[in-house]
Order: C-alpha cells, then sequence, then structure tokens
C-alpha cells in the first residue's frame, strides 16, 4: 500500500498549511449561514460569542477541519483553518495590505519561482511578503525592507503567525529601501516595490537586480504609475515597463439565474513590471512616435532616452490628436 501522505501531520515545509485535528492555538474561520465570517485563535477553556449565542472552543479543538457546529441559540457556522487569501484579509493591519487578487498576478507576472531571491519594499502589514515567501519556499530568501518600525512589527507578527514560527527565508529590515540596498550590495532576482515613491529608488533597483531579473511596483494611483515608468524608461536599462490592473468579478450563479455579482473589488492599484537588461547594455529605442501630447508641453517628468524636450508638433497639441 503505498503511504497515505496526509495521513501523519507532515513538516510544514512553510507553506502555512497545518493538516491533521485543530489544535489549541491555532486559527480557525467560522462563516455562518449569511456568509459573515470570524476568525479567532483556539483556546481551551474558552468561548466564541456572537449575536448567535456562544460556543466552546474546546468542542472545535480536536476535529478535523471542514465541519458545521451550533451555537447555544441555533446559529450553524462552518469551521476551516483560513487560507492564506482568508488571512490576510483578517489580519491585524498596520499599512493597507496588497490584496490576494493582486498578490496572485505579483507571483505569476514577476514570475517568482522557488528558490528565487526576493527583495521587497515595504513591509506594511505582511500580506504580499506571506505570498512571496510562499513562492520561493525554504530555499529562496526573501528580503523585506520597512522603514516604520511599528509597521515591521505587526508585519514580523502576521507572517510568523501564518507560518507557525519563523520563516527560514525571510531577512526583515528596518530602514529605507534605497539605504539598505546601496549599504548591502544585495543581489536579487526579483525586485517588488509596494512603496509611495518607487520612482525615487531606480538607480539602487537597477543596480540589485541581476541580468533579466524583474522589477515589479504596485501603485495606487495614475500619477505614481506615471512616474514609474517614466523613470524605468529613462533609466535605460530595462525593457518597456508593461503596466496593467486585474478587476475580479464575483458570479452568482444560482439555477436559471446565472449574472455577474453586483459589487466587486473595483480599483486596488496598478501593477507595472519591466526586465532588467545585461548591466551596460541598454533597451532599443522605441520604434513607435509616442502618443500625440504625450511629451507636449504640460509633461514635465522624466523623458524616455532620445525623446527632444519639446517636438515642434506637440507645442500645439491639446492632447487629443488635434
Ligand atoms: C501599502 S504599505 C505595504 C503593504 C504590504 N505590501 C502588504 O501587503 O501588507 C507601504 C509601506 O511602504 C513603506 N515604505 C514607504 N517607502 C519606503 C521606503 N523607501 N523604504 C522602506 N519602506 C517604505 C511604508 O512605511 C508602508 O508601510
Amino acid at each position: 500500500m503505498p503511504e497515505d501522505p496526509t495521513a501523519v501531520e507532515p513538516e510544514p515545509a512553510w507553506s502555512g498549511v497545518r493538516r491533521g485535528p485543530l489544535q489549541a492555538g491555532e486559527w480557525v474561520r467560522l462563516v455562518d449561514q449569511k456568509g459573515r465570517r470570524h476568525n479567532f485563535a483556539l483556546e481551551p477553556g474558552k468561548r466564541f460569542f456572537s449575536n448567535k449565542g456562544h460556543l466552546e472552543h474546546d468542542d472545535l479543538i480536536g476535529r478535523d477541519e471542514g465541519f458545521s457546529v451550533t451555537s447555544s441559540v441555533g446559529g450553524e457556522y462552518v469551521v476551516f483553518r483560513p487560507l492564506l487569501s482568508e488571512f490576510v484579509v483578517s489580519m491585524p493591519r498596520g499599512a493597507a495590505v496588497v490584496y490576494p487578487k493582486d498578490s496572485a498576478q505579483v507571483v505569476a507576472m514577476a514570475d517568482v519561482f522557488p528558490g528565487a531571491h526576493v527583495v521587497e519594499a515595504g513591509v506594511g502589514s505582511g500580506a504580499l511578503t506571506c505570498s512571496l515567501l510562499r513562492a520561493v519556499g525554504p530555499t529562496g530568501r526573501v528580503v523585506s525592507y520597512e522603514r516604520r518600525e511599528d509597521f515591521a512589527e505587526v508585519a514580523r507578527r502576521n507572517v510568523t503567525q501564518f507560518f507557525g514560527g519563523d520563516h527560514p527565508a525571510w531577512d526583515l529590515r528596518v530602514g529605507d529601501l534605497a539605504e539598505g540596498l546601496r549599504e548591502s550590495g544585495t543581489r536579487a532576482d526579483r525586485l517588488v516595490l509596494d512603496m509611495l515613491a518607487p520612482w525615487e529608488c531606480v538607480d539602487e533597483v537597477a543596480e540589485a537586480l541581476l541580468p533579466g531579473g524583474i522589477v515589479c511596483a504596485y501603485v495606487a494611483t495614475t500619477t505614481q504609475l506615471s512616474r514609474t515608468t517614466e523613470t524605468l524608461r529613462a533609466h535605460g536599462g530595462f525593457t518597456e515597463p508593461r503596466a496593467w490592473e486585474s478587476l475580479v468579478r464575483d458570479w452568482h450563479v444560482e439555477g436559471l439565474a446565472v449574472r455577474p455579482g453586483h459589487s466587486m473589488t473595483g480599483h486596488t492599484a496598478f501593477l507595472l513590471t519591466a526586465r532588467r537588461m545585461a548591466h551596460g547594455e541598454r533597451a532599443p529605442l522605441k520604434k513607435r512616435r509616442p502618443a500625440p501630447g504625450a511629451y507636449g508641453v504640460d509633461y514635465t517628468g522624466p523623458r524616455p532616452v532620445g525623446m527632444p524636450p519639446q517636438a515642434a508638433e506637440e507645442a500645439y497639441d491639446d492632447g487629443r490628436g488635434r
């Protein structure tokens, strides 16, 4: 008989996933019949209270997750351990977190692989850090810079709680990213930026990234997106940046009523990636002319290499191609 890999509690392999019966100290997620969610850590002798009465933690400890329980006044709850995507939106926050739909895009489009050496800033509450650590695994490395000590502490608690201990690939540093990169001389496969002004760090990012490496920025506003893109272009050592956003819409599927959900998480932030050329190599200049007015009189940001400060035709262009 082949051995059942799920029969015994395995080494965690730093996935943040636990198997086997629920134990004291672990977090559980209860969802009621209206979809309301409650997350808490199991403590022997403690009670969970809601508007549906109470439940004894002791009645949950020792059971295999994926069961339903009834509270003292008849409320029904389904009990599971929280998934990573559920944990990060319910954990304590210092700064705003990267939502799971965007973390998934970062891992996929920045091609974060097992064993990768990743540098990220800022850490904020540690949500994206959990996805990066999971993607690189115990043989990789995630060096995370956060300039606010209080946020770094929140992140340390969240990440440690999710993985159930100190993740062997994680190196959390309190300080400014650009300074840290300059002082440490770190080299990285991937550089992930979720910070206010990523364009201020482009020289240090370029120095730290290995040839073929990827910079991935997550920015909330169009002005941040523009500044970061143009600074990468003007640097010349990166491929043409690609910018996008992801919109995820749930669907309601019930009998003949199959339609998009009424609400969705609309704008969260924009994503931007570019690849590092080999050191000393420059990306070829774009052959396509810029859109009319793109770099006209009103444009004050960094200019792509070879772009004259003001083409004559742009001087009177109103940005609508006239
Ligand atoms: C939106 S939060 C990051 C959220 C985080 N990615 C998460 O998923 O929980 C942005 C963080 O970047 C930090 N930050 C901004 N500029 C920084 C810099 N130059 N170096 C290091 N951290 C920086 C801020 O203190 C803040 O905590």
